[in-house]
Formats: structure tokens, sequence, C-alpha cells
């Protein structure tokens, strides 16, 4: 079968496409013949070599999929931690999750990623809940704010999507005014081009002081201490990337001024724990079925043009998610 190799750590450069053997399932899996895989800005990373714990090269990129279960004919996407830019994979059951029947392959190959790390976000900063791992109702008012970093990419858009529909009143940043204007149509509250003006003077100005419930920031460096002074009382940080390319640059000591806490997330991690995902999945399930969250799908290249789908990412031209058709 065709399969992107990684074969080195020079990122897009390092991409070949070759033929390799078809996977054999472990007894636990299934074979899924692929139509359509989501790149993720992990993959690029793990292009590099710097992707922490990451695959040593060679091996098959791609975290997330979407094709039918030869054995079944079912329609799945699904999330591995490698493989998935092939067109076969075998999976276990227990990572593979129905398309919702008004998706195509291209939408659902978007979703897993995004969506189950943004939710868990919010799980993390306590504005959604786990029905049942945690009773204690979300209390709706007064209204709460998040602060959203890379609001127009692949996490950012499955974010502001979510929050929109918890009612939350949102911030979020971004490189362009092309992605302003798109993330305003999304429903964003209040998109903030950082390369024009200082987004935590901006927040402190909006709120008057008060500052946001919760940032989501997958950006890492400087933006970590600045996300933590974002924070109003009690405010929570949850950190799940470096797109930065730096360690997140914080002084703890600032997080006894506001009660701030930091929340670490790693969705490598949490896909194991079966019953917060199924929670994740039951808590979107309403919002997918009304259209009111569907995965933003920027671009779709072919698979033999995985490279240039790693460019985009690299150069931050994406919007929303970079997918790959199998053909
Ligand atoms: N922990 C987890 O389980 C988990 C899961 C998914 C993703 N992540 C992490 O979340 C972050 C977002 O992932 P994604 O796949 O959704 O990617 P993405 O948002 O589609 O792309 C990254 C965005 O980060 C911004 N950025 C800021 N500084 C950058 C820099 N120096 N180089 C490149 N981009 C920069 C860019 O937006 P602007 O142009 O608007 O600045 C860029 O579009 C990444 O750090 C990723 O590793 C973590």
């Amino acid at each position: 079968m065709k399969a992107i190799l990684v074969t080195g750590n020079n990122g897009p450069d390092s991409l070949e496409l070759r033929d390799v053997p078809e996977p054999i399932p472990a007894p636990n899996e299934v074979v899924v013949r692929l139509q359509a895989a989501g790149l993720n800005f992990a993959d690029v990373r793990a292009a590099q070599g710097k992707y922490p714990g990451g695959p040593e090269a060679p091996f098959i990129a791609g975290r997330e999929f979407a094709g039918v279960i030869e054995s079944t004919g079912e329609r799945v996407m699904g999330y591995s931690q490698q493989n998935a830019f092939a067109e076969q994979i075998a999976s276990p059951r227990n990572l593979l999750f129905p398309v919702p029947s008004q998706w195509d392959f291209e939408h659902a190959a978007a979703f897993p990623v995004n969506y189950l790390t943004a939710w868990l976000a919010y799980w993390k900063a306590g504005l959604v809940k786990d029905e049942i791992n945690d009773s204690s109702p979300v209390s709706p008012t007064p209204r709460k704010r998040v602060l959203i970093h890379a609001a127009a990419g692949g996490v950012g858009t499955a974010a502001v999507q979510i929050g929109r529909q918890l009612g939350l009143e949102m911030f979020g940043t971004a490189s362009s005014q092309e992605k302003i204007s798109r993330l305003r149509e999304l429903g964003l509250t209040h998109p903030i081009n950082y390369k024009q003006e200082d987004y935590e003077e901006r927040i402190a100005e909006i709120t008057h002081g008060e500052g946001v419930d919760a940032v989501l920031d997958g950006l890492g460096g400087e933006h970590t201490g600045k996300s933590i002074r974002c924070c109003g009382f009690l405010g929570r940080v949850i950190l799940f990337g470096s797109a930065t390319g730096e360690n997140p640059k914080v002084n703890l000591g600032s997080l006894y001024i506001k009660g701030t806490s930091l929340h670490g997330l790693w969705l490598s991690k949490l896909v194991s724990k079966t019953e917060l995902i199924a929670a994740a999945l039951r808590s979107m399930k309403p919002w997918i079925e009304s259209g009111s969250i569907q995965p933003q799908v920027g671009a779709v290249l072919p698979l033999e043009q995985a490279a240039e789908a790693y460019r985009m990412l690299l150069e931050r031209r994406n919007f929303g998610k970079v997918v790959l058709r199998v053909d």
C-alpha cells in the first residue's frame, strides 16, 4: 500500500511517498481502509524530530483519519499515534468512533484530535462537565470568559465552536486580518490580531481589569506567562502545546497572586480514559447533530502532496484543519 514515510528530521523535506507492507491487525484491532487523514501540528514537529517521546524515523506519519472498516463496512473516524497517512491502518476498536451521517470523510478526519483536545481543555477549565465523573452543575452565570490562543488553527477553531455552544465570552488571538475576519464569522466574540495589539492589554481593557476565567494555551514561550496574567481571580490556564517551539516561560510565583492554576493536557495519554472520551463525545453529539459544530476544513490535498500540507502548517497558512485525501 502507499504511505507517507518520515525518513529523517528535515520536516517536509523528509517526507516520502513509499510502497509499504499492508498492516497486520493485532487480535484487538481492525483494519480501516482510509479515505482521509487530518494533519496536526504534532505531525509537523514529529517530522522535525522535535515531538516529545515521538517515534524515530523512519515511521509512517499521521495521527487521525477517517475511512471504512474493511470487515464490516462501518464509516469510522479514529485516533492513533502514527500510521494514519496511508491507504490502510490497523486500529484498536476503542479508538474508532462512528462518523456522523451528515459528514463526509474529510470533515470526519478533521474531528478527533481538535475537538477532543478542545473539549478536554474546557473540561480541565471547569467549563464543561463529564457527566459520569462529575455531578456538579456547570453554572451558566455569570457569563464565563475564555482566551483561545491560535484561534484560527485546528484546535483553535474547534475551541471557538465549542465555546459558542457553552455560551462563553470568547477572546481569541491570531496573526493576520484574514484569520481575524474568518474567526468573527465563526462566532468569536473578541478576535485580537496580536501582531497589531497587545492581547494582555486589550483583554484588561475590555473586561475592565477582571480578566478571563480560562486560557487555552497551545503556544508556550512567553505566551504562557502572559496567559497567567490575562486570568482573573481563580482563573485556569490549560497548557497543551508549544507551537512557538519554546518551552513555557513562567514565573510560578505569579500563580499565587490571583489563585491561578496551570493545567497540563495531552490527548495521547487522556485518550486511554475510555469513559472520559465517551463523555466528551456524548456532550458534543447534540451540537454535531444540530450542525452547530462542524470541523473547519481549510484545505484538502492529495496524500502525494503531504509535504505542501506540512508547509502550510509550518508557515501558518492554514485556517482550521489541513486534510489529506487518500484516493
Ligand atoms: N496536548 C495535546 O494533546 C494536543 C493536541 C492537539 C494539539 N496540540 C498542540 O496545540 C497547538 C495547536 O495545534 P494545531 O494542530 O491545532 O495547530 P494549528 O493551530 O493549526 O497551528 C499552529 C498555530 O499556532 C500559531 N503560532 C504561533 N506561533 C507560531 C510559531 N512560532 N510557529 C508556528 N505556528 C505558530 C499560528 O497561528 P497564528 O498564525 O494565528 O499565530 C499557527 O497557525 C500545537 O502546539 C499542538 O502541538 C496539543
